[in-house]
C-alpha cells in the first residue's frame, strides 16, 4: 500500500500462496504479501511494534477515505517535512532515524505513487486488523504466517525497532510453534532456521542481495513443529 524499506512488493510472487483463510503478518511493515494478488481478500491480521507504522495502518483501516487520501498535499522537491508517512518514502534505511527530511525527487515521486495506490486500493484493506505491539501478541490460531522480521545482519540498521532488539533463537522457537503454515523470510546471513535460497536480487551498481526463505507447509513432518 505504501513505500517501505524492506517491503516484499517486488518478490511477493515468489512466496507460496496462502493455504489458510487467515493471513497473519507479525512484522507488518507495509504488509506487501497480504496485499499481493488476491491475498488481501483473506482475513488479514497485522502486528507491528513501531507505533508510527501501526498508526498508518490504523488510519488507513479506520479513518481514511479515497477523497481524504487524494486531498493529501503533493510534495515539492526542496521543501521539508516532519510527517512520518512522508519520511518513509525517502527510499533509505536511515529514514527511520530522521525527524525532518528535505524532499528529494525520489521521495516526491514515491509519495505521488503511494497516494495513488492507497486511494485506488483502500477498499481492499478495510476488513484487515492491526495490532500495535510485539510479534508475540499475535493470536494463536491456524493461519498462513508470513514472518518477515528485520534481518539478522546489520544489527541496529534501519527501522525504529531494529534487529538489535530481536532474540532470533526465541523467534525461531516461536515461528516453529505457529499453528498452520509458516513462511519465514531472511537475508543471506540469517541462520536461526534452515533457510533456503529463494532468489538473488540485482540491486544498484551491480550489487546483489540474496533472499532466503524457510517454509513449513501444512503437510510438513512433525519435527518442524514445536508445541509452545
Ligand atoms: C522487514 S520489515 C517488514 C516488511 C514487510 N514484510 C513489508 O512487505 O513491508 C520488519 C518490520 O517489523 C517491525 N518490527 C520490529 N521488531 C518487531 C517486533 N518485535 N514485533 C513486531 N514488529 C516488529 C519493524 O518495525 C518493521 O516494520
Amino acid at each position: 500500500m505504501f513505500y517501505y524499506y524492506g517491503r516484499k512488493k517486488q518478490i511477493a510472487k515468489h512466496y507460496p500462496s496462502p493455504n489458510y483463510e487467515c493471513i497473519i503478518e507479525p512484522f507488518a511493515g507495509s504488509a506487501a504479501y497480504s496485499f499481493f494478488s488476491d491475498n488481501w481478500r483473506n482475513q488479514v491480521i497485522l502486528i507491528e511494534k513501531d507505533p508510527k507504522v501501526a498508526s498508518i495502518w490504523e488510519w488507513l483501516i479506520n479513518e481514511a477515505t479515497e477523497q481524504k487520501i487524494k486531498n493529501l498535499p503533493d510534495l515539492k522537491v526542496g521543501e521539508k517535512s516532519s510527517e512520518f508517512l512522508h519520511i518513509i518514502h525517502a527510499a533509505t534505511k536511515m529514514a527511520f532515524k530522521y525527524k525532518t527530511i528535505t524532499v528529494t525527487p525520489v521521495l516526491a515521486r514515491n509519495w505521488e505513487i503511494s497516494k495513488r495506490v492507497m486511494a485506488e486500493n483502500l477498499q481492499k484493506i478495510k476488513h484487515w486488523q492491526i495490532i500495535c505491539g510485539d510479534y508475540t501478541m499475535a493470536p494463536d490460531i491456524d493461519a498462513t504466517w508470513f514472518i518477515d522480521p528485520p534481518y539478522m545482519s546489520e544489527p541496529g540498521m534501519g527501522y525504529g525497532f531494529s534487529s538489535a532488539l530481536i532474540n532470533y533463537e526465541e523467534l525461531a522457537k516461536w515461528s516453529l510453534s505457529r499453528p498452520g503454515e509458516v513462511i519465514c523470510c531472511e537475508g543471506e546471513y540469517g541462520d536461526y532456521l534452515p533457510f533456503e535460497t529463494l532468489l538473488d536480487l540485482k540491486g544498484v551498481a551491480g550489487k546483489s542481495s540474496r533472499e532466503k526463505m524457510f517454509y513449513r507447509s501444512p503437510h510438513s513432518p512433525a519435527q518442524l513443529r514445536l508445541v509452545a
